[in-house]
């Protein structure tokens, strides 16, 4: 290996990545869904494979091209739990897990197995919601000392004290941290501003660059963390 060559640093590696959105169905032709581009996790993998890693990625509903690179292998989920399954197979081969994906929190509570249709006196339709499993959560609960897991945290407002929750709530060795709210929404942008979280060191603030140099300095951050 060799580290200066930037394509090799991470050779023999194995990174399992999620990138897009998770949906959760209703009825057999409606879901609930989110904003997610899948920008962020997909520069992720191809960073990874470009630095040499074997990459798995397990991608929910993308707004953008699936990569094509023969060092990723692409698994589609459709629902958290086809993700958390999935994720679940992976993780144990795996030497990172990065959860870029924007995991539906809920989830209806049935899946009606017909089209709901509107009735004419109709003016209103409950749907009932119910948890998801916390996919970053679980995981890293069974995590080896030779794994590291990173989480994103998508806020808002208070940025940091959300993001260092999730850091130490999750057991996620890493939170990168991004601010979704108004005209500072990383969602289908190029351009993202995140800062790092890790236990017991001071949050680091990367400045606003595109989701593909985040991509290229995370994976260099990353492999110092499993030498
Ligand atoms: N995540 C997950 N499974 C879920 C929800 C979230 O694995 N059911 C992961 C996301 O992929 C992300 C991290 O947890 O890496 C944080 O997601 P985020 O939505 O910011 O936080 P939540 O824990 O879901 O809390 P909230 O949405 O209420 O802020
Ligand atoms: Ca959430």
């Amino acid at each position: 290996n060799n580290s200066n060559s930037g394509r090799t640093f991470l050779s023999g590696k194995h990174l399992l990545i999620t990138a897009g959105g998770t949906r959760e169905p209703i009825d057999p032709v409606r879901f609930i869904g989110n904003r997610s581009s899948g920008k962020m996790g997909i520069a992720i993998a191809e960073a990874a494979a470009n630095a040499g890693a074997h990459v798995e990625l397990v991608l929910g509903q993308i707004t953008v091209p699936q990569p094509i690179n023969k060092q990723i292998k692409i698994y589609r989920v459709e629902s958290t739990e086809e993700m958390q399954v999935m994720v679940g197979k992976l993780f144990p081969a795996s030497d990172i897990l990065i959860m870029a994906a924007a995991v539906a929190d809920f989830r209806p509570s049935q899946i009606a197995s017909q089209k709901i249709k509107k009735h004419p006196e109709q003016e209103e339709l409950e749907l009932q919601l119910v948890k998801t499993a916390d996919i970053l959560k679980t995981t890293a609960a069974k995590k080896r000392s030779d794994q590291f897991v990173v989480g994103f945290a998508a806020e808002t407002n208070s940025l940091l004290e959300n993001a260092n929750k999730k850091l130490e709530s999750k057991n996620a060795d890493l939170i990168i941290a991004n601010n979704v709210a108004g005209n500072d929404s990383a969602f289908g942008s190029d351009l993202d501003q995140v800062t790092l979280l890790q236990l017991g060191t001071s949050p680091i603030k990367w400045p606003k660059m595109t989701k593909r140099e985040i991509a290229t300095k995370l994976i260099q951050l990353l492999a110092t963390k499993i030498r």
